[in-house]
């Protein structure tokens, strides 16, 4: 019995844990469909044109693209900007090891499963939390990864937000707007849906196709099943 209930404590205990490790805030939920092949294209696009600049997708080779329903004529028209890198390449970043470094003091990490790793809630809110923060050497920082190394790369499109305190404690603040963005608040999370959508394609590229024949293996069980079954009460007729 107390073998049971320091179990059933110490499962509290560390689930509770994880909950405080995203920083006490709660992650908005992504309300993405990995089978909307439009959202999908729409967020390679954000993908490949404002982040390979810094952050690699080697896992991911452009001509992948066909998975989300774009052409290989298309995938060469949106996503190959110069003759150096090649349809079946792999996405690889613009900046080198050591430029990185000594920008960011870090290597910005690949994307390619980040999805799995982080989780599509936590990419979704990363994206839209990001505030001014004089404080910071980029001049931005995020709520739910404190003192960033990586800027705010939207900011033309949601505007500039501050982080507000609600009580001289640092650890709760909220976001207000400062400026507007080109794109309207609604607009925006609907981007960052669709690039959220395409990391978390990215970190599973087949999950869709799981699930598929996932569906199809239950039903032949069920159907397998009741054949047995049937098959079963045939034979065991003569017997009794
Ligand atoms: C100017 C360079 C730069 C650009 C452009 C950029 N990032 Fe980053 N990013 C970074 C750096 C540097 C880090 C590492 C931050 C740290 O460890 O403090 C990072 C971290 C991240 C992380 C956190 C990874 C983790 O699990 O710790 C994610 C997710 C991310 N970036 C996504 C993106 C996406 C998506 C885009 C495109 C919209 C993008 N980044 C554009 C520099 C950049």
């Amino acid at each position: 019995m107390k073998l049971i209930l320091v179990m059933v404590w110490s499962v509290l205990f560390f689930s509770g844990l994880a909950g405080a490790a995203g920083g006490g805030y709660t992650l908005s939920k992504a309300n993405i469909d990995g089978t909307n092949a439009e959202s999908l294209q729409r967020g390679a696009k954000i993908f490949a044109d404002r982040c390979l600049s810094c952050h690699a997708a080697t896992f991911m080779r452009y001509n992948r693209l066909v998975d989300i329903g774009l052409s290989q004529s298309q995938i060469k028209q949106y996503f190959i900007v110069d003759d150096s890198v090649k349809v079946g390449d792999t996405m690889k970043s613009a900046i080198d090891a050591a430029t990185a470094k000594q920008m960011f003091g870090v290597m910005p990490p690949d994307l390619s499963v980040v999805s799995r790793s982080r989780g599509a809630d936590w990419l979704y809110t990363y994206f839209v939390s990001f505030y001014k923060d004089e404080a910071t050497t980029t001049g931005w920082n995020n709520l739910i990864f404190p003192n960033v190394a990586m800027p705010n790369v939207f900011s033309q499109e949601q505007g500039v937000l501050r982080a507000i305190y609600a009580t001289d404690d640092k650890s709760s603040l909220s976001l207000e707007r400062e400026t507007q963005g080109s794109l309207s608040a609604r607009a925006f999370d609907d981007s960052m849906l669709d690039l959220t959508n395409f990391l978390v394609f990215m970190g599973e590229p087949a999950a869709e196709k799981r699930k598929q024949i996932g569906s199809l293996v239950i039903i032949f069980l069920i159907i397998f099943a009741f054949m047995a079954w049937a098959v079963k009460r045939e034979f065991w007729k003569d017997v009794h």
